[in-house]
């Protein structure tokens, strides 16, 4: 697909890893929906910086995890756009969920975000995309979908999920809409991160560095224009999934 003057959404599209791909898309020529939850100042910020270069931007807050906000948001979208040809499913909760606990709120608010808020947003919006006969959905996946953390078992089952919803939305959806997703490793480190943690990451890539959010925006654009590709998985980690393979003789 041809991003000029299509329409996409990117959820948590306001802010860091999200803002990053809403602005790509928006450099490609694509109008932007910028989803958000409570970073509205940013928001507005990402949509002028949008409308700078040229394209269509509209911010609107919901909370993904709530079905009738994502509903609301699609009738806003749909007033304004007719629905959207491009899906971005970027937002997430990166909370420790510390297990076994007595508490299960943590567990609840971060598969709500992770897990329902992608299929709230898929539901909502693929219907246009097929009855429009195309559609490219991207969701933003972690690499605890394929290893534990400690610490981050709502995460990790979270991002799982998402990776199992790729591959059945390809299917459920197609021919019309593709489904693929983006495996980020360290892109841009949450601000409570100590430079020791930093270093430590840094030294676990095969690339010896943190990647940055366009990296990851890069990738959401492969999968927009890739049009025989569906169901598929893009690592963007800088060969972290590696990293504890490196040869201990190169004193690392
Ligand atoms: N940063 C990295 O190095 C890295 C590495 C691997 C994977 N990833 C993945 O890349 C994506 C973005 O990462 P990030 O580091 O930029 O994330 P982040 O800093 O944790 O930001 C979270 C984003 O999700 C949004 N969000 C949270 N709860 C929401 C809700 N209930 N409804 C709507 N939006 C909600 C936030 O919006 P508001 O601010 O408006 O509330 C914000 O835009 C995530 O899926 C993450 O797992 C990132």
């Amino acid at each position: 697909m041809n991003p000029t003057n299509k329409v996409a959404l990117v959820t948590g599209g306001a802010v860091r890893v999200g803002r990053a791909i809403t602005l790509a898309l928006a450099r490609a020529g694509a109008h932007v929906v910028i989803n958000y939850h409570h970073s509205a100042d940013a928001a507005l910020e990402t949509a002028a910086e949008a409308e700078a270069l040229g394209v269509q931007a509209l911010a609107v807050p919901a909370d993904v995890s709530d079905p009738a906000q994502v509903e609301r948001m699609a009738a806003i979208v749909a007033d304004r756009f007719g629905g959207v040809d491009i899906l971005v499913n970027s937002a997430s909760l990166f909370l420790k969920t510390p297990f076994p606990t007595r508490d299960h709120d943590p567990w609840h608010r971060v598969t709500a975000i992770g897990i329902d808020g992608p299929y709230y947003c898929t539901n909502a919006f693929a219907p246009g995309m097929l009855a429009k006969g195309a559609g490219v959905i991207v969701n933003i996946l972690d690499l605890s979908a394929w290893e534990p953390w400690p610490n981050f078992l709502a995460h990790s089952v979270s991002k799982t999920a998402l990776l199992a919803m790729t591959r059945q939305f390809a299917l459920e959806l197609a021919p019309a809409v593709r489904v693929n997703a983006v495996a980020p490793g360290p892109v841009l480190a949450p601000p409570e991160y100590t430079a020791e943690q930093i270093e430590r990451i840094r030294r676990r890539t095969l690339l010896e560095r943190w990647g940055t959010p366009e990296d990851v925006a890069e990738a959401v654009l492969y999968f927009v224009r890739a049009e025989y590709v569906t169901g598929n998985v893009l690592f963007v980690d800088g060969g972290e999934r590696f990293g504890h393979r490196k040869p201990a003789s190169r004193g690392r």
